[in-house]
């Protein structure tokens, strides 16, 4: 099998380059070494006068990595107007923030029509496509209109919504209509899987058996694949870059404090804010804790050009200063916030040196800076994961300390609960942690998705009844029972 990966955003990333966004950084090694070619944008775009697409090509591993210029007269209206103003509110739930026009909608489906005609001249005969997350809903559909009868798989790195909140994108009908031309509709959660297929069973009347569903483009299947990392190459990776002068530089600046440290793309839907109150609050209820631990948040800017983002920039500079103000004395600084991103080199080697990992999200796809922190951490003196249980990692990380993002005085008590666990308490949990990682690699989510998508179009449903029974409670629907979703 020939097998073309479609994302968004690619990554050439080496080890010390900077990386934005789990999608990429995830996918690389595995495509890597997969022999696939993987098609993205090149970030750049031109006008639309060229016939052929512009397609920078270069070796990645065993395969290649084709860079497409993008048609400028719909950029803006896919990437930051219908893709990250209407499609990524919505799929976080933020219904308040979906701002949508009809030439947004017009230009992603544009765009998703051109990346179609740009993968027939990657086209085998053997070929599958594996497309990936909320910003080529359609693409499945325009490659089928253009012929393409190959296996195509599509893989949501976002959650998915309730019915309703999905059903405040305009054109929430026509686009989930076109996602049915995938033979195989990967998500990261249960409940993820679930939401889509009520959404299809009470808006498109489709019937769903065995989470397979049938519409005019033949046979769909719908199942869970929870994304991994690789945790031996990333507890190595952390293990070396202790001595990494950046790494060094910061432990020795602690002068024996407690760190805590959070790592998240500059977005709404990570908590920032509240991960911030709650800091706030746990220094002005525990004063005793002042000058024994301080915060390092690394916020990296995405999408700027987006209000909301650009409010949330501002909004998250001004609290982080009043806090910083309020507890701050001349020689402590509570909290350092750092609007840049850091290679994976250095992210391992600052997961290691603090004492607490805070992943807050108010809602994730599954959030793999939890899984890396865990990766990360010394076996004989691990650090404690705090852990939104709206992100998807916290189905499989539920020896995490867990949280709800929106009660700040539960987040600080937790907070300083983790600065004082015990040796013994650490380590079962972070045990019990890798455990769970090793369980469920990326290398395994690749090849399960790649397994399943060769045998899509010959034996869909697979050979046993999947999602026949009511959702299984976890830790049935994690890890080892992933497979039985698929
Ligand atoms: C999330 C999305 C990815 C996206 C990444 C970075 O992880 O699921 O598809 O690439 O954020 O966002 P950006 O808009 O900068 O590519």
């Amino acid at each position: 099998m020939n097998l073309v990966v479609v994302s968004n955003r690619v990554s050439r990333g080496k080890a010390n380059e900077p990386m934005t966004g789990g999608l990429a950084a995830a996918l690389l090694p595995v495509v890597e070494k997969s022999g696939a070619i993987w098609v993205g944008s090149s970030g750049r775009v031109r006008d639309g006068s060229q016939k052929e697409p512009f397609a920078e090509i270069e070796a990645l591993g065993a395969g290649a990595l084709a860079m497409l210029d993008l048609p400028a007269a719909h950029y803006g209206g896919y990437y930051e107007g219908f893709a990250n103003s209407a499609l990524w509110p919505a799929l976080h739930s933020r219904s308040d923030l979906i701002r949508a026009s009809q030439e947004d909608y017009l230009s992603y489906r544009e765009v998703n029509a051109f990346m179609a005609r740009a993968l027939l001249r990657f086209q085998k005969p053997d070929s599958a496509f594996w497309v990936q997350d909320y910003h080529f809903l359609a693409l499945g559909a325009e490659l089928r209109d253009l012929g393409v009868t190959q296996p195509l798989g599509f893989f949501l790195h976002t959650p998915w919504p309730a019915r309703a909140v999905i059903e405040g994108v305009p054109h929430h009908r026509e686009l989930i209509e076109a996602m049915l031309a995938y033979d195989l509709i990967g998500f990261q959660t249960g409940d993820d899987c679930e939401n889509f297929l009520d959404y299809l069973q009470s808006e498109l009347a489709l019937e769903v058996a065995d989470g397979c569903v049938a519409s005019r483009f033949g046979t769909t299947r719908v199942a869970v694949f929870p994304i991994g990392i690789d945790p031996e190459k990333f507890a190595q990776q952390a293990a070396k870059a202790l001595s990494h002068p950046d790494v060094s530089r910061l432990r020795r600046s602690l002068h024996g404090e407690k760190l805590a440290i959070g790592v998240d793309r500059l977005d709404y839907s990570k908590g920032l804010i509240n991960r911030i109150n709650a800091f706030d609050r746990m220094w002005t209820t525990q004063p005793q804790l002042a000058r024994t631990v301080s915060l390092l948040q690394i916020a990296t800017p995405s999408r700027g050009a987006i209000e909301a983002y650009g409010n949330l920039q501002n909004e998250l500079a001004k609290l982080v200063s009043d806090v910083n103000g309020r507890h701050g004395e001349a020689d402590w600084t509570p909290i350092r916030y750092l609007n840049k991103g850091f290679s994976q080199t250095v992210l391992a080697g600052l997961y290691r040196t603090a004492q607490v990992g805070v992943v807050t999200p108010l809602h994730d796809g599954m959030n793999l800076v939890a899984k890396e922190y865990v990766a990360a951490q010394n076996p004989d003196d691990p650090g404690v994961l705090v852990l939104s249980k709206f992100a998807g990692a916290a189905n499989e990380l539920d020896t995490a300390l867990l949280v709800n993002p929106n009660d700040i005085d539960g987040m600080a008590r937790t907070i300083a609960i983790a600065l004082s666990m015990p040796l013994m308490e650490r380590c079962m949990r972070w045990e019990a942690m890798m455990e769970k990682l090793h369980a469920s690699t990326i290398q395994g989510w690749f090849a399960d998705f790649v397994d399943a998508l060769q045998q899509s179009q010959s034996d869909p449903c697979g050979p046993e009844p999947l999602l026949a029974e009511p959702p299984a409670p976890w830790p049935l629907r994690s890890v080892n029972s992933g497979v039985r979703y698929h």
